[in-house]
């Protein structure tokens, strides 16, 4: 009991006293989590910063960046150390390099080979021998709570596309769409493609640093809503190259709606047994649930129906014409003309299938 109570004493004076001392800062900056990919690398962006940093160093004969895998307790008896940069020690890991000067206070290291099994949290300690600073980055501690987990996923992210909900875009306006997909080994980043490229696009692709300093590869689409793209499906794809017999292909969709007034007003004229033919005003427009039709005899003011389709025998000699309106607009069909011999002159409409 009494024996106890000394220790927690001890701790905490000693606790105390670190804390207070301006020796004691150390701390670093690293990503909370990266997602790496099996087959592949992963780059953990890592700078630190302690107290006196240049002094240290130069008062030292050398500098150590270790990292530590699960355990932050670097005496433990279950610590197991993945990276000594001194003598390049790699355990449990094909390949492990520190790409970062730790002089310069860069601890980015490369994590090569990626499996399953090295899901995990990596501690960071940083040695300065001889035996001017050593310390682990304990998340314990207020100052210094920057470790990092690497998960570790068999499949890629599905890229991440801008905007993700349906857009509903006036006809001629500028629309821009993003597509980023995480690089996570700068090395080996993914290939974005598109698929159902509007006309007037134009693409531009780069890798890009994240606000955490993890990458990812950005491409951006930009182009002018034309009518015909009016649901589109445009498809992003990330492709991942990887060591392994096959790439990892991931995808984004987003469908365009275009807002436009009608377009391609025409009639359909179905001739029917006996003396009568259906005509049928037929118009592309966004959107269509409110399009309203309206037919007119040429030379008569007044419509004489409101509907989309009108029936009509083949003893009414004149010419006919509809128009379709939304809240975008109007747009006025052909004419077609029923002639006294009852035939129609003109069939406006292109495709006559589809009603
Ligand atoms: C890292 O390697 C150096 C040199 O071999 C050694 O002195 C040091 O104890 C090692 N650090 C750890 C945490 O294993
Ligand atoms: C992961 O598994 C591989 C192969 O089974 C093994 O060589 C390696 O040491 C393991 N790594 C860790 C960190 O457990
Ligand atoms: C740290 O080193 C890496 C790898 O050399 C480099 O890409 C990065 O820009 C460096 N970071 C800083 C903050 O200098
Ligand atoms: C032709 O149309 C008129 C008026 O719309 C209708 O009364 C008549 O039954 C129709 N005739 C045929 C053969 O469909």
């Amino acid at each position: 009991m009494a024996g106890n109570q000394i220790t927690s004493f001890i701790f905490i004076n000693f606790v105390l006293g670190q804390a207070h001392s301006a020796d004691y800062i150390y701390s670093a900056v690293m990503p909370q989590t990266v997602t790496a990919l099996t087959g592949s690398c992963v780059q953990i962006p890592c700078t630190f910063s302690i107290s006196n940093f240049e002094d240290k160093r130069k008062r030292a004969k050398s500098i150590y960046g270790i990292w530590l895998k699960n355990q932050s307790q670097y005496a433990s008896k279950d610590s197991f150390i993945a990276f000594n940069s001194s003598e390049n020690i790699i355990r449990g890991f094909k390949d492990i390099k520190m790409t970062g000067d730790l002089n310069e206070r860069n601890c980015t290291t490369v994590f090569y080979n990626i499996m399953m099994n090295h899901s995990d949290r990596y501690y960071f300690r940083l040695e300065i021998e001889p035996v001017v600073f050593r310390a682990t980055l304990d998340p314990n501690t207020a100052d210094s709570s920057k470790t990092v987990k690497i998960i570790v996923r068999d499949s890629p992210q599905p890229p991440e596309l801008k905007p993700s909900e349906p857009q509903y875009v006036m006809e001629e306006s500028t629309v821009n769409l993003s597509c980023s997909a995480e690089a996570p080994c700068p090395t080996q980043p993914p290939n974005i493609s598109w698929s159902n490229i509007p006309e007037s696009a134009s693409i531009t692709t780069q890798l890009q640093d994240k606000p955490d300093k993890t990458q990812s590869v950005f491409s951006y689409m930009t182009f002018k809503a034309s009518y015909t793209d009016h649901k589109k499906k445009i498809t992003c794809t990330a492709t991942y190259p990887r060591n392994m017999p096959n790439d990892s292909t991931v995808e984004g969709n987003i469908m365009l709606r275009v807002l436009f007034p009608p377009k391609e007003t025409c009639i359909i004229i179905t001739p029917s047994v006996g003396t009568n033919v259906t005509l049928t005003c037929k118009s592309k427009a966004s959107p269509s649930n409110d399009l309203k039709y309206t037919w007119y005899k040429r030379g008569q003011e007044t419509p004489i129906a409101w509907k989309k389709k009108i029936n009509l025998t083949k003893t009414q000699t004149a010419s006919y014409f509809c128009t379709a309106q939304n809240k975008h607009g109007k747009q006025s069909s052909e004419d077609v003309q029923l002639t006294d011999e009852g035939e129609f002159t003109q069939f406006k409409c292109k495709a006559q299938g589809h009603l």
